[in-house]
């Protein structure tokens, strides 16, 4: 994604402060996909920043569904489904991370990955990346390769984009 591209999602992603709660600026990114231009915009932007073939597209409940089956499809690949723990209906794997206040827990099929599947990441947004560091656990238990994510916003401050990189991952992100 170019500079203007940049702009261009950017200007369509609305800030609400104090959602959830206070002192949180919360990034809505229902403003950015309720515009088709800017739905096209993200999910050609996650599509452009991909390298190399891919097998499988693995997008995080809930805003990470929005943007995984849309790169999923541009790529020729499936999607996983990563829940919240307790809502997929086989055999599954679950990892627990830290969220600011206690921890939380997401699962996938245990069946979801043949061994070595190249899975992308893919989610609306990383802050801390507790999130996508599970995720990325949780995807390397179940035997896949993973090496590659993306998303629509990074809150670099937080420093998730930089922990991910520590495990090994190339990460993207469209807007800052
Ligand atoms: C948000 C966001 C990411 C995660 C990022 O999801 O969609 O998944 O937080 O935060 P982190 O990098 O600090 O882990 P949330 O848990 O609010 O769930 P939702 O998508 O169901 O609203
Ligand atoms: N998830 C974690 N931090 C967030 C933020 N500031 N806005 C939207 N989603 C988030």
């Amino acid at each position: 994604t170019d500079g203007v591209g940049r702009h261009e999602i950017a200007r369509r992603i609305r800030t609400i402060a104090d959602f959830p709660k206070p002192g949180i600026q919360f990034r809505d990114i229902t403003t950015l996909i309720l515009d088709p231009e800017g739905l096209r915009l993200a999910v050609d932007g996650m599509v452009g920043a991909v390298q190399g073939p891919i097998d499988l597209v693995a997008g995080i409940e809930a805003r990470g569904f929005v943007f995984a089956p849309a790169v999923a499809l541009a790529l020729g690949a499936g999607v996983v489904l990563i829940r919240k723990d307790g809502k997929l209906p086989g055999a599954t794997i679950a990892e627990d991370y830290a969220l600011e206040y206690g921890t939380d827990r997401i699962a996938i099929h245990a069946d979801a990955c043949t061994p070595g599947a190249r899975v992308l990441l893919v989610d609306d947004l990383i802050a801390t990346g507790g999130t996508a560091r599970a995720a990325v656990r949780l995807l390397r238990k179940a035997g896949a390769t993973v090496e590659q994510a993306c998303f629509a916003i990074d809150l670099p401050d937080l420093g998730g984009a930089d922990a991910l990189r520590a495990d090994g991952i190339t990460v993207s992100a469209l807007v800052a």
